[in-house]
């Protein structure tokens, strides 16, 4: 049955989550205090970028199931659901994240909230937020109020395709709210029927209490950043002792207990989450009196941030001293398939050889013009062409398809000196050194492949 929900926030999850609702057939009212991005979105446009979701969105505004607003008012009252989307980024100055966002989304909504609606938050949070905000926005109301945790697991690239076919759907509900938990089914109810392409009643619907439900996004999140610097650890290894990493990532993740999957060796993770999420655990768990029981996740962020230190040295061990020489930093966006540049380890790299002194061009499909406003000091080249010519090192530090399907020779024409770090392992490098390029692969020595 179609419902009615708002959605607060509406950055990467809320704006993704808003568009999915409305996909599943609800009524959708999308709350953005940010005037830029209401906007955008009111003009049916996406504040960012992200594949197939700007088709979705303006498929759905047709419809007339998705209106954009800044702030609650009477048709708040009506709906049965409100989710909170807005964002939990790190404290300046500490590993904490800034929950601040979260309570003022609820002390906003009380005077709009009624008996029966459930709130149901899904931004990342520290575990034991939700009982806070639970009690905060009833003592608001003036009743007790419903709300749930209900997180969200999409990523960048393939945000909509998560959300509509999602690996499972975590709700986590106070004991005894029978109610919130018949209304999260309800509004689910199109994915677990299998009307989006998820084969029906095949997605896990997992309730369970609220504080597990916070720790299931932030224990995922960790046990992935843990699989990439793992993986980024032996290849730490693999170059002290001559072996091949990605040799290495293949044969152990045939076993199906590892798996293959965020195995691959290069310059790390970095993002909006990832980086984030486990700093926010230590300082968690700290509070917790726990803080023992992750103190691994400081060496997961210390591995992953020696590889961007690495391509430094390989940069220097490559140019003699790389003061005044050009380097080309294919790639600016944390991955593939995105325009976000939080915490990217290709853009960190760049800023940090442009502080050497190295002159930096850097290029990138999507995001240069946040690279543009944020980084002044590096020359942001929207031609590829004009961007490598004369560059006397490339580095690869985001691998968009556009890179990967590069014509090696014709690319070599165009650059001073043929010599690629390729920070993603995803190069075809063969194909490189046939056109005589020196392919500098992180983790693996190709001198001997
Ligand atoms: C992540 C989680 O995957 C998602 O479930 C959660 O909801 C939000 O955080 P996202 O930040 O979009 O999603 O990116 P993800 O695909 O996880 O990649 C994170 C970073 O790890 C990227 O910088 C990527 O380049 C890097 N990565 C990924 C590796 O270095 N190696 C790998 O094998 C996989």
């Amino acid at each position: 049955m179609a419902m009615k929900v708002t959605v607060i926030g509406l950055g990467y999850l809320g704006a993704t989550h808003a568009v999915a609702m409305a996909e599943l057939g609800h009524q959708v009212i999308g709350i953005e205090a940010d005037p830029q991005k209401l906007a955008a979105l009111q003009a049916g446009k996406l504040p960012f970028y992200e594949p197939g979701l700007d088709e979705a969105l303006t498929r759905v505004i047709e419809t007339g199931r998705i209106t954009f607003q800044p702030d609650h008012n009477e048709s708040s009252r009506t709906a049965d659901a409100h989710f909170l989307c807005v964002g939990t980024p790190q404290v300046s100055g500490s590993y904490a994240a800034d929950t601040s966002y979260l309570f003022s989304a609820v002390d906003a909504l009380a005077p709009y909230l009624s008996e029966t609606a459930v709130v149901a938050g899904k931004s990342t949070v520290p575990v034991g937020t939700a009982k806070e905000l639970i009690n905060r926005l009833s003592a608001a109301a003036g009743f007790s109020a419903h709300l749930v945790w209900n997180p969200e697991f999409l990523r960048e690239g393939t945000a909509l395709e998560d959300s509509l076919r999602p690996d499972r759907i975590v709700v986590g509900v106070p004991a005894g709210d029978a109610h919130s938990e018949r209304v999260m089914r309800e509004i689910y109810e199109p994915i677990l029927n299998g009307d989006t392409g998820s084969a029906a009643g095949q997605t896990p619907f997992l309730v369970m209490d609220v504080a597990t439900s916070e720790l299931v996004k932030v224990a995922a999140n960790s046990f992935l950043a843990t699989k990439i610097s793992f993986i980024n650890a032996m290849a730490e290894i693999s170059e002290a002792a001559g072996a091949d990493a990605v040799a290495l990532a293949e044969a152990i993740g045939m076993d199906a207990r590892i798996g293959s999957q965020f195995l691959r060796n290069g310059i790390g993770f970095g993002g909006g989450c990832l980086p984030k999420d486990i700093r926010a655990f230590m300082a968690r768990a700290d509070e917790l009196g726990v803080g023992s029981a992750v103190d691994f996740l400081a060496d997961v962020d210390a591995v992953n941030l020696r590889r961007r230190q690495r391509v430094l040295d390989l940069a220097n061990q490559e140019l003699g001293d790389i003061a005044g020489k050009k380097i080309l930093m294919l790639g600016a966006a944390f991955k593939p398939d995105s325009d976000d540049i939080r915490d990217s380890p290709a853009l960190d790299i760049a800023v940090q050889l442009a502080k050497a002194g190295a002159k930096v061009v850097i290029h990138d499909p999507m995001s240069l013009a946040g690279v543009m406003a944020k980084h002044p000091e590096l020359d942001s080249v929207q031609d590829l062409t004009s961007a490598a010519q004369d560059a006397e090192l490339v580095v690869l530090g985001t691998e968009w398809k556009l890179y990967r399907e590069l014509d090696a020779n014709s690319f070599g024409e165009l650059v001073a000196n043929k010599t690629v770090i390729d920070g993603r392992n995803a190069l075809p490098y063969h194909a490189w050194q046939d056109a005589g390029w020196k392919v500098i692969a992180l983790g693996r020595n190709l001198e001997n492949a």
